[in-house]
């Protein structure tokens, strides 16, 4: 075929394409190596050299033509292409979008958090990492409790001895270092114990402690303020009893029961069938705390408790293991 006759069908076929596609097959039938322009110009030294220079101008001239045309029309289709993608067809129905919720230990502290705050208490934290000293020894824990022992704490391998907290209370030790009465914070958090687990125990959990130190602060100040969060807490009046208990950072101490909720009082394995959930451990502020803190027993008193969250999550929501909390089952967290 004469090169302008290859020219002009070629042309043609480029602008009939009307996929990226089409005009791909179009590219390699009219300027591919098999290509009739192609084997034109492969020929050329066949030729006497005047036919060369004038074959040689006609075939390059008309190929370079046909990348022009191919590249405009390249760029018209990806054009199209993408514009149809990004078309919105507004009668197709929507994709839903999975949405995770906030887990139940997560939900009972926030409601801890907002109860004790309409109480006027403020919300504190401390760290995770703690030293002997706000851990144990500012709190009046003497050398030889039992609790420093290996079995109860977990000790990292540091130079200075430092350890994860086993409870919360560090936490009134470094408020009343840097704050004067009158005190009323909470101090939710992380705390972790090296110990057996079972339905009730967990190695790591979480608990809210409790300050309120001012001029008289008494036993029943707490009594009051602890039966109001419960009624709030689980909407109803909440059965509580508080047992005579020892904690060396508080005198006279208890510790407070909840009738368990997950049986109703029968008994059951969530509160090792006595009918009771131990909740949290209180009393007022020992002398000794006050002292280590900077503040004169003389002057203040007050009350101190470190409550489980935990297990206030089990009796809300009537689960009766505590280490299904942490068990990354969907099954049970999915019910929340
Ligand atoms: C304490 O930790 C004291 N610091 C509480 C306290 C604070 C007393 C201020 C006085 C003044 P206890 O070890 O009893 O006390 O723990 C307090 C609460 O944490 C318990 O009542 C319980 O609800 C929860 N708790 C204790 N051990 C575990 C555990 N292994 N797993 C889950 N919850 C636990």
């Amino acid at each position: 075929m004469e090169l302008k006759n290859i020219q002009k069908e070629a042309q043609k076929a480029i602008e009939n394409s009307n996929s990226l596609e089409e005009l791909s097959k179009v590219y390699s039938k009219y300027c591919g190596k098999q290509a009739e322009i192609s084997l034109i110009l492969k020929s050329l030294k066949k030729l006497s050299k005047e036919r060369r220079i004038e074959v040689g101008k006609q075939a390059n001239e008309a190929k370079n033509l046909l990348k022009f045309k191919f590249d405009k029309r390249m760029k018209e289709l990806s054009k199209e292409a993408v514009s149809k993608e990004e078309s919105i067809d507004i009668t197709v129905p929507g994709k839903k979008i999975f949405l995770g919720h906030l887990h139940p230990l997560t939900l009972v502290r926030r409601e801890v958090e907002d109860i004790f705050q309409k109480l006027g208490f403020s919300i504190i934290e401390g760290p995770q990492i703690e030293n002997e000293k706000y851990n144990f020894d500012a709190l009046n824990i003497p050398k030889d409790h039992p609790a420093r022992d290996l079995w109860d704490t977990l000790w990292l391998k540091t130079n200075e001895p430092l350890l994860l907290r086993t409870h919360t209370s560090p936490v009134q030790i470094r408020y009343m270092e840097k704050n004067q009465p009158p005190i009323r914070i909470i101090v939710p958090g992380k705390v972790f114990r090296h110990e057996a687990t079972d339905s009730s125990h967990d190695i790591q959990f979480y608990q809210v402690e409790g300050l309120m130190v001012d001029k008289n602060v008494s036993s029943a100040n707490f009594k009051a303020v602890i039966q109001e969060f419960f009624n709030q807490f689980f909407k109803k009046e909440v059965k509580i009893r508080l047992r005579p208990s020892y904690f060396p950072f508080t005198e006279p101490s208890f510790e407070i029961d909840m009738a368990c909720l997950v049986c109703d009082g029968k008994g059951c394995s969530a509160c090792s069938k006595t009918g009771w959930m131990e909740i949290m451990g209180a009393g007022m502020v020992h002398p000794n705390v006050f002292k280590n803190s900077g503040l004169n027993p003389k002057n203040w008193q007050g009350f101190a408790f470190g409550m489980g969250l935990d297990r206030l999550t089990m009796m809300k929501y009537r689960i009766d293991d505590i280490r299904l909390l942490y068990s990354g089952d969907l099954r049970f967290i999915n019910q929340f």
